[in-house]
Parts: structure tokens; sequence; C-alpha cells
């Protein structure tokens, strides 16, 4: 905290922050005249608890407050994103599993509304489980997920895919669908294991069935800046991918587990909260570099 009280003083754009490099102010996104087609963006890490779902969530949320038309896709049968929004997995007739089981079911027919303006879900509960199995002897079986989207894509500005923790089947069918893939790192001294793992699959999926994919940016999250310890590890992510870590740090903070059980985004739940102020920054900066209309 020090530190932070003693850079007030200081401008802007002389401060270090967190990534060891200038404080950049992003600007306030123009609002858009028109509407669609989507940039589809897959959030990725197959490790678990590293703040996938809490950034989609998020991130989807300052992204709709700026205007843009936003549909979250919950592609992780934990359901974790559905019930971050306040829908009952265990209510839902028909969820995205349907979507990718049934190719004749339209998707506007799961897609559900939230409480937050902008926001829609495709919603998913266990039932996705069984997907990964019942794929494998599909034709075409990585790119069921963008068959689908293409036909809801047109009245999206932003498609945000939150990923379940795996390489599997379905990420590959979320990489195959996106344009560009955020893998968000918790800031822990095994935050960059496994990471090699996951930018081999990108890789794979760049070669063999969508080129055209990106990787938007390496989100650091979870971080505590009062250790030193967070600090070097966001040393060796920047190290490790340069200026695709996103200058946006997001930290440690209660207040985004507490969002988590009043079902909403923090944007909304406590607007002025330096959480909610983070995910508005990253949206800015996202949008800054073409990431999103
Ligand atoms: N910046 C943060 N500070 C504190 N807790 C967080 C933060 N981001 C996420 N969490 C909490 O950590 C847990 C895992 O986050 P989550 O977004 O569900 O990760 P994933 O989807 O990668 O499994 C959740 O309980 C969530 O509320
Ligand atoms: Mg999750």
């Amino acid at each position: 905290m020090a530190d932070s009280q003693q850079q007030l003083d200081i401008p802007a754009s002389e401060q270090i922050g967190p990534t060891g490099r200038p404080l950049v102010e992003f600007p306030e996104p123009a609002p858009l005249d028109e509407h669609g087609p989507a940039r589809i963006i897959a959030m990725v890490n197959q490790k678990g608890g590293v703040g996938k779902t809490t950034s989609t969530i998020n991130l989807g949320a300052a992204l709709a407050a700026y205007g843009r038309r936003v549909l979250l896709v919950d592609f992780d049968p934990q359901g974790a994103l559905s019930v971050g929004l306040g829908l009952n997995p265990h209510d839902l007739e028909l969820s995205v599993y349907n979507v990718l089981m049934q190719s004749r079911l339209d998707p506007h027919e799961v897609i559900a509304t939230t409480a937050v303006d902008n926001i829609d879900v495709l919603p998913a509960n266990i039932d996705l489980s069984a997907a990964e199995v019942q794929l494998v002897g599909e034709v075409a079986r990585e790119q069921v997920l963008a068959r689908a989207l293409a036909k809801v894509a047109d009245e999206y500005d932003v498609i945000l895919i939150d990923c379940q923790p795996s390489l599997g089947l379905l990420t590959v069918n979320a990489l195959t669908a996106s344009h560009g893939v955020i893998i968000p790192l918790e800031t822990e001294f095994f935050a960059l294991r496994g990471v090699a793992l996951l930018v081999e699959t990108i890789e794979k999926v760049q070669d063999r069935l969508n080129p055209g994919l990106q990787i938007d940016g390496i989100l650091a999250t979870m971080f505590d800046g009062r250790t030193l310890h967070a600090r070097e590890v966001i040393a060796r992510v920047v190290e490790a991918f340069g200026d695709r870590v996103f200058d946006t740090v997001i930290n440690r903070t209660v207040k985004f587990p507490d969002a988590s059980v009043a079902a909403e985004p923090i944007t909304s739940y406590a607007p002025t909260h330096p959480g909610a102020e983070a995910y508005r920054r990253l949206a800015r900066e996202l949008i800054s570099r073409g990431g999103a209309p």
C-alpha cells in the first residue's frame, strides 16, 4: 500500500505499473453506432481457480457498461458462470449442451437475458460433461461450437467463452470458434506451469483448424502487490510473454468472491471498488488493442 500511496503525487505517465511498464491511461471507448458481428474470445487456462470465470463475468460486464452487446458462453459443466449471473443450472431445460448436440436447435431458444443490461448468457450445467465423449464420434467435431455461435454472432459485439479447466475437445471447440484467446494467470509461484502446453494447444489449433486465432493477452489475476513474490511472478510472466501481458493487473480482493455469492458482476455489486475499476480498465485496454470493437 505504501508504494501506491507515494505514487499519488507522481503524474500517471511517470508511474511504473505492476508489469514494470509505465502506467498508461486507456481512453474511454467511443460508443458504437452499429452492432455486430461479434469478436469471439475464449478465456482459457487448463488450471482451475485462476480467475477465468470471474474475468469472463467482469470483463463482460465492463464491456457491456461501455455499450457493447455481450454474450457470455458458459462452457464449463460446473456452471459457475451461469450461477454468477443469477441462473440456477439445475432448473435449465436447455443449455449449451443441447446446442452442441442438436444441430437444428436454434441457440436463441437457449440464450437467457440477465439482470445486467447488454449481457446475455448461453448457460451450462453438468449435462455438458457428457458432451466431451459424445462429440468424439461427430463429423467436424472441433467445429460444433463455431457453427452454433455463427447463428447469433451478428447480434453481439463481443462473445466471451468461459472454458473449463482442461485442454480437451470442448476447449478445442472454444479455440476453434474464437478470434482471440485471453489467458488468465493467478499471480503465484506455479503460474507458468502448464502454460507451455496451453500455448502448444493454441498453435495446433492455429495450424489445423483456425489460422486466424490470436493470443489477445495474458491477464495476471489475484495479484498481491505487497509481496515481493507476486512482483517477481509478474516479472517472470512479462519476461516470457512481453507485450502480450495486459498492462492491467487484477488485485486479490475478497470483493470478488463476495460478488459471486451475490450472483452479480463486481461492476454492479461494488461499482466504485478498485476491482470494478480494474475490469473497466481491462475493457478499455482490450478495446484500445483492437481485441474488441
Ligand atoms: N482477484 C481476485 N481476488 C480474490 N479472489 C478471486 C479473484 N478472482 C477470482 N477470485 C476467486 O477465486 C476463485 C476462483 O476463481 P474463478 O474465477 O472461479 O476461477 P476459474 O474459473 O479459473 O476456476 C473464486 O472463488 C473467485 O471468487
Ligand atoms: Mg471457472
